[in-house]
């Protein structure tokens, strides 16, 4: 007598005959299994319960398609064949989330989003997305760093900041902190030990008020620093080589999900589109939407000025109507941050570039950092901030800076793009935004 095989685990679909049920079976061991029932007298049983089945291994009947080449029969007449029910789900379990669930349903019952099969593919691809960013820097010799949640300085601007209580030497006297907006400043502080280039993927935190499909309260963050970047040609290059890196990866980690998510051509026609990326400067894109009517002001056709900054609405239709990737380069030096060097030609502009995508918007803000110590100061200066509170970062310049520019990559902006989902939120397991905190 052939010994019977135990399979654990949850029962994906149910499907009765006259004298038969069939089951699939998603065993613990991560595959799916036929399970036929013979016994007529089945426990009362529902989709998601988890069960423990013990059952004759039979060869699959022709026709039949399942990931083994057997299945499982179960019979009251074969001794020692048993079918239990370890945990009953609710017979409305699959209904709470349906697969065309509106984005409001979506929220609401994010604990059953879990269980859908096309949701299940796509945090499949997140976590292949983290490999790939992984994988990339790790070819170029770069030290993941794990870089603090909890910050004593802003970075990235104070209308964004996440403000706490951290716990001081004294347990009356807390200390004001924050949490952290960006990871750079820990990166470039590793950066002149461990040489070349040092990366991390991190949550950051922003306090945005917007509720917009690419915004989050809480993101995954994917940011570097390179050393010895002597240009901004050079840290545009940096750029390509790293989305195509990354892109690369990620197609060879995520083929099978890509396939079965019939995303696996437009990530590969995005590979392509990175490499064809385009470079324009800041001005170039004003000018550009001055001649493609895309205004500041839609209803007054008021176009934009040379120094104004272009938002979301309309730097996704420029780049939409531009239909390539766009290296964005050379802003007006009052709507970025401090840290970003001047542009030795214009000094009125930074050596920043944004990697603006179609139908996303921009997915990387970057830049060359500042190296002059005079001027870091007065620019802290200048941004109401005190120069005491950067001690660390201003000493980086003393102490044989090593001429660096680095990137911040915004995660689910990039899986949005990849996969072309609407908003963020699908992008996420657990988005954190205005009013939304569950579960
Ligand atoms: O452009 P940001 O603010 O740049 C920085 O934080 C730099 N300190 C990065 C660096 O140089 N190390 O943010 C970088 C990227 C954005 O391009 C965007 O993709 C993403 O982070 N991002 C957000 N994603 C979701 N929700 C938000 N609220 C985001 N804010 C920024
Ligand atoms: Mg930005």
């Amino acid at each position: 007598v052939a010994p019977l095989t135990t399979v654990i685990g949850a029962v994906m679909t149910i499907r009765s005959g006259k004298k038969k049920t069939f089951l699939d079976v998603r065993s613990r061991d991560g595959f799916s299994v036929q399970v036929v029932c013979l016994t007529p007298e089945l426990p009362r049983l529902t989709v998601q319960s988890y069960v423990r089945i013990v059952g004759k291994q039979c060869a699959l009947p022709a026709g039949v398609y399942s990931q083994q080449t057997y299945e499982i029969q179960v019979s009251s007449e074969v001794e020692g064949s048993s079918f239990s029910v370890l945990s009953l789900a609710d017979e409305d379990t699959t209904q709470h989330c349906p697969p065309d669930a509106s984005p409001a349903v979506r929220l609401d019952q994010r604990l059953f989003l879990f269980r859908d099969p096309r949701f299940i593919l796509t945090m499949r691809m997140i976590d292949h997305l983290s490999k790939a960013f992984r994988c990339h820097f790790r070819a170029i010799g770069s030290v993941e760093v794990t870089p603090p949640s909890f910050t004593g300085v802003e970075c990235e601007g104070g209308a964004t900041l996440f403000k706490l209580d951290h716990p001081g030497r004294s347990t009356t006297e807390p200390v004001p902190a924050f949490l952290t907006q960006s990871s750079q400043f820990a990166l470039e502080y590793v950066l002149p030990g461990v040489g070349k280039c040092c990366h991390c993927l991190a949550p950051s935190f922003r306090a945005e008020h917007s509720l917009t499909r690419r915004h989050l309260t809480e993101f995954m963050h994917g940011e570097c620093e390179w050393e010895g970047v002597m240009s901004m040609d050079e840290h545009v290059q940096h750029l390509r080589e790293m989305l195509v890196g990354i892109t690369s990866f990620f197609l060879r980690l995520a083929e099978k999900e890509l396939v079965e998510y019939g995303a696996f051509e437009r990530v590969r026609k995005i590979l392509v589109d990175i490499q064809g990326g385009v470079t324009l400067t800041h001005r170039e894109m004003i000018e550009y939407c001055r001649t493609h009517d895309i205004y500041k002001d839609e209803e007054k056709k008021e176009h934009f000025g040379d120094r104004d900054d272009v938002p979301e609405k309309q730097e996704r239709a420029f780049v939409d109507s531009v239909g390539k990737v766009v290296f964005l380069t050379h802003f007006p030096r009052e709507f970025k941050s401090f840290y970003m060097a001047l542009d030795p030609v214009d000094p009125s502009y930074v050596l920043g570039c944004d990697v603006l995508v179609p139908t996303v918007g921009e997915v990387v803000g970057s830049g060359v950092r500042e190296q002059d110590f005079e001027r870091l100061t007065q620019r802290l200066v200048e941004a109401g901030l005190k120069p005491d509170d950067y001690r660390e970062y201003l000493a980086l310049r003393r102490s044989g800076f090593r001429m660096t520019s680095g990137m911040g990559l915004g995660m689910g902006r990039l899986l949005c793009w990849y996969l072309e989902i609407f908003s963020i939120r699908d992008a996420t397991a657990f988005p954190r935004f205005p009013g939304y905190l569950r579960p």
